[in-house]
């Protein structure tokens, strides 16, 4: 798909290039086939290979350059270890049905939201570990126990506020 972007912006360049230097659409038909016998064909020549090389070179490396951050404005964003991948999984199984929580897909309203809390890694250990018990609801405590539950700390704390 790029490349017939790419081929549309050459001719494009082209019939604007033949229309300034001929003053016309129909002058500048007339004017390349007379640059056959003409010594302007060579400045035409030079000019339509900066042309191509400009337009199929520079447009290509700025498509390039694009998708590469299209890419990484993509899932790709963060890198997650292991072990956050594996915090990931567990948030889906539980956290995810009270928080909201973009990078894991959750939308709970019954908890804070943790892309907008942004807690800290230690804080998150603790509320799996302890729970809360204030405000507008209520998180038990030891929803997660050990590695577990600080995969998930690890996870939610790389992650939340990032999208
Ligand atoms: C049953 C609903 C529920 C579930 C499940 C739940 N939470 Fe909560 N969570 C809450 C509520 C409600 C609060 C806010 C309590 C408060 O205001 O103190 C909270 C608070 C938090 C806080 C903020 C703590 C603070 O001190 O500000 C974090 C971080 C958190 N939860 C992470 C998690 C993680 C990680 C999981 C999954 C292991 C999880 N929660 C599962 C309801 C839940």
């Amino acid at each position: 798909m790029a490349v017939g972007f790419i081929a549309i912006w050459i001719v494009v360049g082209i019939t604007i290039f033949l229309i300034a230097l001929g003053g016309g659409p129909r002058r500048a038909r007339a004017q390349l086939l007379a640059l056959r016998s003409r010594p302007a064909r060579r400045v035409f020549v030079i000019v339509l290979a900066a042309l191509y090389l400009g337009l199929g070179i520079a447009i290509p490396a700025v498509v390039i350059a694009d998708n590469h951050n299209s890419d990484r404005a993509g899932q790709a964003r963060i890198k997650l270890t292991a072990a956050q991948e594996h915090g990931r999984e567990l948030f889906g199984r539980i956290c995810q049905q009270c928080h909201t929580l973009a990078e894991a897909n959750a939308v709970g309203q019954v908890g804070p939201n943790l892309d907008k809390l942004k807690p800290p890694r230690a804080l998150v250990l603790d509320a799996i570990l302890h729970g809360r018990d204030r405000g507008n609801g209520r998180m038990p405590a030891g929803l997660y126990q050990g590695k577990d539950a600080a995969d998930v700390a690890s996870f939610v704390a790389a992650v939340a506020g990032r999208q």
